[in-house]
């Protein structure tokens, strides 16, 4: 028990404490950049990709959907059933589902523009069928609201969390290491223009703030040596591009060191990996969203009703895992700037089996097969849960 309550606490603070001093950063930066910039970031500046044809295009899969067999599987989903995607994406896991239950509706959300005009491409393709829905896990119970989608009415849900291929793939939207563009990492930056971007993030933040973010979301062992870089890089000039970042990461280790990190297929990662995920998951807030997605997919879901998720990283996992646990997460609340609805959640009684709310159709975490790994790399550390509404 105490054994526990020690790994819960350690944890716990290990997210929180980073967190807090993150979002005051946060909130500064905000404040400041509101009233610098005029409601416009310093980053490259909103890109319409709703016309954009080659986005268009629900022909080619943009996005390898990971562990697509294991999803039809735990989901389970039945003839004329209702199903919610919550990430869209390039749509791999919607079409898979529209092609093996007949008549079954799809909700599907994503947040970024590029990915909803794929949706739309593919209602178009599936009369009555696809219902794309654009907006954040955040803003969902709204926007099911507002369709006239009643709580406890969805049959399946799944939630693919993280970025799609053609946000890592195109070098203009900032996320990838390899691929040199701006700074920006924004998932739906054209819809929220003035919200900060990972170029805004490094060249505002102090030393600490940073430190705290790179420690918080990408578990660096060596945040403050990195921010201490950062900051010593920016006072000559501004880091904008994903590869001048890149190189003020590497410059600070030892040359034989850039990629002696490997990942989990033991190929060289650069050792600038883990400052990536920590940056993109501050800027689009990923972990409150994600919760919030979480307590939605309770809220809609009819008893007997599956839910899905998978995650990339053990963070993520984590909080999945309490979440289907039961654990009451809403002290992961005051760090976050959408206090009101984590703190009306109720406590959750245990169950032996599960807990009031859920059920695991299977106790262990689901990984991808050796097969699927060698033929979809990105796919490696996904990390499946699958769980049943009560
Ligand atoms: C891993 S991809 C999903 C891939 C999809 N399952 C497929 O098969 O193509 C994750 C998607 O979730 C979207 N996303 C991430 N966080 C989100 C959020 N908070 N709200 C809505 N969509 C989100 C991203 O924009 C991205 O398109």
């Amino acid at each position: 028990m105490i054994m526990i309550f020690h790994t819960t606490v350690r944890s716990y603070s290990m997210i929180q404490k980073p967190h807090l001093a993150a979002w005051r950063a946060w909130r500064r930066l905000k404040l400041r950049l509101h009233s610098s910039f005029v409601g416009a970031s310093s980053g490259p500046g909103p890109v319409d990709r709703s016309e954009d044809p080659s986005a268009a295009s629900a022909e080619k899969s943009p996005h390898t959907p990971v562990m697509l067999k294991e999803v039809l599987q735990y989901l389970d989903i039945k003839p004329a059933q209702v199903v919610l995607d919550m990430t869209f994406g390039g749509g791999g896991h919607t079409k898979a589902i529209l092609s093996t239950v007949p008549e079954v509706t799809v909700l599907a959300l994503d947040r970024d523009p590029t990915a909803i005009s794929l949706a739309q491409q593919l209602a178009k393709e599936h009369i009555g069928r696809v219902k794309p829905i654009l907006g954040r896990f955040s803003e969902l119970e709204d926007l099911l609201s507002n369709l006239n989608v009643k709580p406890g009415s969805i049959d399946a849900a799944l939630l693919d969390a993280g970025c799609s291929s053609m946000q890592m793939d195109e070098a203009e939207r900032g996320f990838s290491l390899s691929k040199d563009g701006p700074l920006d990492m924004r998932m739906d930056g054209d819809r929220y223009p003035d919200m900060p971007c990972a170029a805004d993030v490094v060249n505002t933040l102090d030393q600490q703030a940073l430190a705290s973010i790179l420690t918080a979301y990408g578990e660096e062992r060596h945040a403050r040596k990195i921010a201490s870089a950062i900051v010593e890089t920016r006072r000559i000039s501004p880091i904008t591009r994903t590869q001048q970042l890149a190189s003020v990461v590497a410059g600070s280790f030892p040359a034989a060191v850039i990629y002696a990190r490997k990942d989990r297929l033991n190929r060289p990662a650069h050792v600038a990996t883990k400052t990536f995920q920590a940056l993109r998951i501050f800027v689009n807030d990923e972990l409150n969203e994600l919760h919030a997605g979480l307590r939605v997919a309770r809220t809609f879901l009819k008893p007997g009703g599956r839910l899905c998720v998978i995650t990339f990283h053990s963070l993520e996992d984590r909080l999945v895992k309490r979440f289907l646990r039961g654990d009451d997460l809403s002290n992961l609340d005051h760090f976050s700037p959408r206090k009101k609805s984590a703190r009306n959640e109720k406590p959750v009684h245990e169950k032996r089996d599960g807990n009031m709310y859920w059920l695991p159709l299977r106790r262990k975490v689901i990984t991808p097969e050796k097969d699927d790994v060698r033929e979809n790399p990105r796919g490696r550390s996904s990390k499946l849960r699958a769980a049943l509404r009560r």
